[in-house]
This record gives structure tokens, sequence and C-alpha cells, in this order.
């Protein structure tokens, strides 16, 4: 496939799609290969979420191809990329408000089919994310921002991802909120689940993640390693300001 090394957890190539006419992605290729945290950055409206989207099976795309641990995956809706092994932890904060945490969590494993590997993969997310162990019983709606947005990854995890994409996780957070949602995004990935990260926050997401592509509108315009990118001039004139 385009010269892509077969054994990538996830090749994306040439994919493209726009809105009504309106161009938003126009060629990106990217892969993840087993066990990398890969960050994905970019401006605002540059295309990440239209891209992550595509992968997750939200948007079918335009063009291009997506093969996902040797199946190709471009165009099937949502609930059968799931089943492959993909979660996509959205933009914002999308928990059951009206749901307790535990019932939260519960529907993210639905999709496995396996009652065992539902409790087992419970048991897993209360022990790494201890907050919400603590208020397994509390109305999704009333934890704090971030404590919702610990949820929706927990949430994520429940279905037995061999990939994660989590779409700016660490909005609004603060700083050491951020630095906790960081160290449990490593320990996810320390667990064999492929991590591909749409980040605001370039400094720390290159400092864990093992590469890293940048894209403009719509357009992948540079990738490396993490520490590549973090010492590239572009990199730091357009997201860390100096
Ligand atoms: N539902 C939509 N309808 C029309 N245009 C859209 C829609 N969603 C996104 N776009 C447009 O597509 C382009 C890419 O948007 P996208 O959300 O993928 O960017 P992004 O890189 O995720 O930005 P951000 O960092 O602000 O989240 C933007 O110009 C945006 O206005
Ligand atoms: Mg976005």
């Amino acid at each position: 496939m385009n010269g892509i090394p077969t054994n990538a957890l996830l090749a994306v190539a040439n994919l493209a799609y726009a809105y009504n006419g309106a161009v938003a992605v126009r060629d990106v290729s990217l892969q993840v290969n087993p066990g990398e945290i890969v960050a994905l950055l970019g401006s605002n409206g540059a295309g990440k979420s239209t891209t992550v989207k595509m992968i997750a099976g939200a948007l079918s795309p335009a063009h291009g191809s997506i093969a996902f641990a040797g199946h190709a995956i471009a165009g099937a809706p949502c609930h059968i990329v799931v089943r492959h092994g993909i979660t996509l932890v959205p933009e914002g904060r999308l928990v059951f408000p009206q749901m307790t945490v535990i019932d939260n969590l519960r529907m993210g494993g639905h999709a496995l089919g396996s009652a065992a590997e539902a409790a087992r993969n419970l048991a897993r997310v209360l022990a790494i994310f201890p907050r919400l162990a603590e208020r397994q019983g509390q109305l999704a709606g009333s934890l704090s921002g971030g404590e919702q947005q610990m949820l929706a990854i927990a949430r994520g995890m429940m279905s037995s991802p061999k990939l994660m994409i989590l779409d700016e996780p660490s909005l609004g957070l603060m700083p050491t909120l951020v630095q906790e949602l960081f160290r449990l995004i490593q320990q996810v990935n320390a667990e064999g689940v492929g991590i591909l990260l749409v980040e605001q926050n370039v400094h720390q997401s290159l400092r864990i993640a093992h590469r890293g592509y940048v894209m403009e509108k719509g357009q992948i315009v540079l990738s490396g390693s993490g520490k590549d990118l973090l010492g590239n001039e572009f990199v730091r004139r357009a997201f860390l300001g100096h």
C-alpha cells in the first residue's frame, strides 16, 4: 500500500474530506506503529478532528485508504471500527450526564459482547483512575470538567482498544491535571495500546510522543520523532512561541 509498511497498526494514505464542497482535509498520510504514541498537531481549523473522525468511522472519506491491523476500514461506520479496536475520545466532554460514573463506564464496554471481558476492563480502568473509583455512584454530569475528561478516556478504554485516539484531551484542564492526564496516557500506552494524540499542548505532547505530525490547511507539512519536532524551528515558532 503506497510503500507503507504492512506491520503498521494504523496506516492512513491520501485521505481527503470536504464539508459541502469546502475542503477540510486534502491529502493526509500517517501511521501509528504498534506501541507508539503519535502526536497530531496543528493550528485551529487545520483538519485534525476531521482526520480522526474519518479514522474512527464518524465521517466517510472522500478519498484515500485506512488500514488497521491489516483490515481496510475506510468508510466503515463507528460501531464496526470500534470492533476492530479503534476508540475515539472526541473533542469536548461527551459523557452521559444523567448516568452514574459506573454506568458510563459500562456503556463503553457494551460493544464487547463479553461480560467477562467487560468486568475485567472495568476493574482495570477503576485501578488506573482512582478518582473515578471513588465517585462510581455519582452522576457524570456532577463531576468536575477534569473528572469528566478522565471519565471519557476511561470509557474509551472499556472497549479493549488497540488504538485510542484522543482529540484534545487536555483542553480546559488546569496544569496539574494536565500532568496527571499525560501520565495516564503513558500508562495506557505502556499496557500496549497505541495512541494517536491530537493536542494544543504541543510541548507536553511531544515530550511523551514517539513521533508526531504537523498539519496545516488540511495537509501534513512536517513529521518526525517527538524529540526532533520539539527542536524544530517551525514548531518552536508556530506553537511554542520561541
Ligand atoms: N461540520 C462541519 N461543517 C462545515 N465545516 C466544518 C465542519 N467541521 C469542521 N469544518 C471545517 O473544516 C476545517 C477543519 O476543521 P477541523 O475541526 O478538522 O479542524 P481542527 O484541526 O480539529 O481544529 P481545532 O484545533 O480548532 O479543533 C475547518 O475549516 C472547519 O471550519
Ligand atoms: Mg479539532
